[in-house]
């Protein structure tokens, strides 16, 4: 696979601007395709994403987008250790970036053990090591969370072909994200004014539905890019528990966003228009943003590109350089040692 020549992996920016095109880079190999075509015909019990961080984003996309049609169970296991009911024949889709992270490396041991069907997607490290899984491989040098639109291409594809639904084109992606969003005119504000309107607060993001993951890597890349405390909820479980301790606290200005669909249930858009109300009344200055597009992947794809490219600008505020990642180095080598 060859990157696009004007990427630059030292500059998030660059990586979030490419958004678009890296969802239309990574062709599967043919091999990959006819194993899946085979497991489809075959037949397997289920499908496990496994992985941790930027890894485990892509399979969390997928799962809210096509569990609710798929006839086999789709699970994401984002620890040590596998539910015991995946087993001989599930395929489990193992996903690190550096192929090192050791809650993925055990995954892994333990899906061998039970004889599962896998998958490796990685750049290298331990996982990227010849073996009898079949690899996708990704491009080295680059930080796992930028590779989201590689890594869902490619499993989004194999969930597809698995589970028999219609192949997404995303070539067609590619081209609507780009004309949605070069210009940012079809949002009320640019990511910058929006990142202008967070900056020094802690926002929330809140989803319902296909928009859940989306809001949980919208906190991700906020805490990862501008190195600043974000918040996620979903709705209709957040009306259950955090509506009640949802107040401005210890000076801290608490911002609730709420991701909007035009695909939303009546009784779902209901409650976000409720909860919206409740939380302006208690004075949060709660912000809405509609997800632009026609399907549920383009409102999920548009989003997560509005919304990567607020947690750059806001790294950019806060004079923070968004690709560094001491902490989370610094934790993995401690482990390590
Ligand atoms: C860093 C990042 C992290 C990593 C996570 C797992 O950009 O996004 O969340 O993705 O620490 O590491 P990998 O992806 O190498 O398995």
């Amino acid at each position: 696979m060859t990157l696009p020549s004007t990427i630059d992996p030292q500059d998030m920016r660059n990586l979030v601007d490419h958004f678009p095109q890296l969802l239309n880079t990574l062709q599967l190999e043919k091999t990959i395709i006819n194993l899946c075509k085979d497991y489809r015909k075959k037949g397997i019990s289920g499908i496990c994403f496994l992985g941790m961080g930027g890894s485990s984003i892509a399979g969390n996309y997928v799962k809210a987008l096509l569990e609710q049609s798929s006839k086999i169970p789709i699970s994401l296991v984002r620890d040590y250790s596998l539910p015991t009911s995946i087993d001989t024949d599930w395929l489990v889709i193992a996903v690190s970036y550096s192929g090192n992270t050791e809650e993925t490396l055990s995954g892994l041991v333990q899906a061998k053990e039970r004889g599962c069907n896998i998958i490796r997607i990685t750049s290298g490290g331990e996982m990227g090591q010849e073996s009898e899984d079949p690899i996708i491989r990704l491009p080295t040098g680059l930080q796992p969370r930028a590779t989201l639109p590689l890594m869902l291409s490619a499993i989004l594809a194999v969930t597809e072909i698995l589970i028999g639904s219609n192949r997404t084109d995303f070539g067609k992606l590619e081209s609507l994200i780009i004309t949605m969003n070069s210009s940012w005119k079809e949002w009320d504000e640019t990511p910058k004014e929006m990142a202008e309107s967070l900056f020094g607060k802690v926002p929330i993001f809140i989803g319902a539905n296909h928009l859940k993951p989306v809001a949980y890597r919208a906190k991700c890349q906020v805490n990862e890019n501008a190195k600043a405390p974000a918040f996620y909820s979903e709705i209709p479980e957040a009306n259950h528990n955090e509506i009640e301790g949802f107040f401005d606290i210890y000076g801290c200005k608490m911002i609730p966003i709420f991701l909007r669909s035009q695909h939303e249930s009546t009784r779902i858009a209901r409650r976000l228009d409720i909860t919206y109300d409740l939380y302006l009344e208690m004075d949060l200055s709660p912000f809405k943003i509609q997800a632009q597009g026609q399907t549920l992947l383009e409102e999920m794809l548009t989003l997560t590109h509005y919304l990567d490219s607020v947690s750059v600008e806001l790294a950019y505020l806060g004079d923070v350089d968004p690709v560094s990642v001491e902490r989370i180095q610094d934790l993995k080598h401690r482990l390590s040692t």
